[in-house]
């Protein structure tokens, strides 16, 4: 909570109509910050996020010497320092709420012969951060100060970096980046292999400017990753797309307001990220592709979403790694939909900004849906209506503040939120987008 907390009320309405584009990738925008600032000379990205999250992110950069620069609206410059190249920060850099900021930079910040403290707000804090120093350890980093792994800490980074072999514990596209940023330093090859296939824009990025990388499939669902160390990043300008797990917030409410109908605009459907979509059509949404195109490197395309009767589905643990921040939203539709849907696999969403599985069972119990969290699993009893009426606790959880205003839309009763001020941290402008196609929210 912050000190200023905003609660804020969602109410049933007219149906939800017109055309939108949302903000821009939050996890392009972090890594053209931060490759932008490994890099040798100047990168132009467009259409950056300027969510608190990645603000955060250019912060530190700075503060590591590298220049970003806010020319206009979504419109940025960086200037690099090179791979290694980082100064030695004067303070401890705060990576606020964005547990992405601060892995990728501890990855980044390990390859480099400085010392720095890293530091968040009270959700970043709690979170996990040895899985990330595990192998930044091995790379040569040396923990200086932590308690059992958390936030703040004091991270000394080698001053001879090793390449090495690593297979993630867990899916986790931030831990993977982590260690394919601090081996950009290493001389030799790192190598990581993932079992389970997570979010690939570090990789696709770091080939864009020049690096020379080897993907490879790996078992049914992972990847084997080979990246040749210390090389020249060339910059390249940056197009970011649309943020997929914004545009879900806009596309379940639309889906579950009756007689809406949204178009969003620009939606990046890189396949590691389309999951939600995926298990919606499945649900009998109608989710129509108009439009597509690239857009940085990646598939876009405009949506057209209709108003749909929604069943409930089983959704595998394997397509968890391709919607990991989507399940907020989908359990809303889940709740909207007739019959039960099943979400297995759901682990890390416990060590997300919240508990987020707790946190979700808990938004919808709070407005008259049967949920149960079984095991990993969470498992929601639709019906095709939701009584609303709850108060939610949002916990410092954007996610869970943007679903619950979703779900008050189209509740019986109005839905309120304790705070909605964390929404910032991914989706500026989120409270005005949705009232602008005709939400109720005050
Ligand atoms: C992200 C990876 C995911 C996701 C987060 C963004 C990224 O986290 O939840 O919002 O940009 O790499 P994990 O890698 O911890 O699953």
């Amino acid at each position: 909570m912050r000190t200023n907390p905003e609660s804020l009320t969602a109410r049933r309405d007219g149906p939800l109509k017109g055309s939108v584009r949302v903000p821009g990738d939050k996890s392009i925008s972090h890594r053209a910050l931060i490759i932008g600032a490994l890099a040798v000379g100047e990168t132009a990205i467009s259409g950056l996020l300027e969510g608190e999250d990645v603000l955060n992110t250019a912060k530190a950069l700075r503060a590591l010497g590298a220049s970003a620069e806010r020319i206009q609206a979504g419109e940025w410059r960086v200037r690099g320092v090179g791979v290694g190249g980082f100064a030695e920060p004067a303070a401890a850099l705060d990576f606020g709420n964005s547990g992405t900021g601060c892995r990728l930079m501890l990855g980044a910040v390990a390859g480099c012969p400085i010392t720095a403290t890293f530091d968040g707000d009270a959700s970043l804090r709690q979170r996990p951060m040895q899985r990330v120093l595990e192998p930044l350890e091995r790379i040569g980093a040396r923990l200086l100060a932590s308690t059992a792994g958390r936030l703040p800490l004091t991270l000394a980074g080698a001053r001879e970096p090793i390449p090495i072999v690593f297979e993630p514990p867990v899916a986790s596209a931030q831990l993977k980046s982590a260690v394919l940023l601090a081996g950009l330093a290493a001389p030799g090859e790192t190598v990581v292999t993932e079992a389970e296939a997570t979010r690939d824009h570090t990789e696709k990025m770091l080939a864009l400017f020049g690096a020379e990388l080897r993907v490879a499939p790996h078992g049914p669902n992972g990847r084997h990753i080979a990246l040749a160390g210390q090389p020249e990043l060339a910059p390249q300008p940056i197009r970011v797309p649309a943020d997929p797990s914004s545009a879900a917030f806009p596309l379940v409410a639309a889906l579950i307001t009756p007689g809406s109908e949204v178009i969003l605009e620009g939606v990046m459907l890189n396949p590691l990220r389309a999951g939600l979509i995926a298990t919606l059509r499945e649900m009998g949404a109608s989710i129509e592709q108009l439009a597509a195109g690239q857009e940085g490197g990646e598939d876009v395309a405009d949506l057209r979403v209709r108003r749909s009767a929604l069943r409930g589905v089983e959704v595998p643990a394997a397509r968890a790694p391709a919607m990991i921040d989507e399940y907020p939203v989908l359990a809303v539709a889940a709740a909207f939909a007739e019959g039960r849907t099943v979400m297995r696999g759901l682990k890390e969403l416990r060590v997300k900004e919240s508990d987020r599985l707790a946190a979700t069972a808990g938004l919808l119990r709070g407005n008259g849906i049967a949920v149960e969290i079984e095991g990993d699993d969470l498992i929601v009893e639709g019906k095709g209506r939701a009584a609303g009426g709850g108060l939610v606790a949002t916990d410092m959880d954007h996610r869970i503040a943007m679903a619950a205003l979703v779900m008050g839309l189209a509740s019986e009763r109005p839905v309120k939120i304790d705070d909605a001020s964390f929404i910032a941290t991914s989706f500026p402008g989120f409270v005005e987008l949705m009232r602008g196609l005709g939400a109720d929210l005050c």
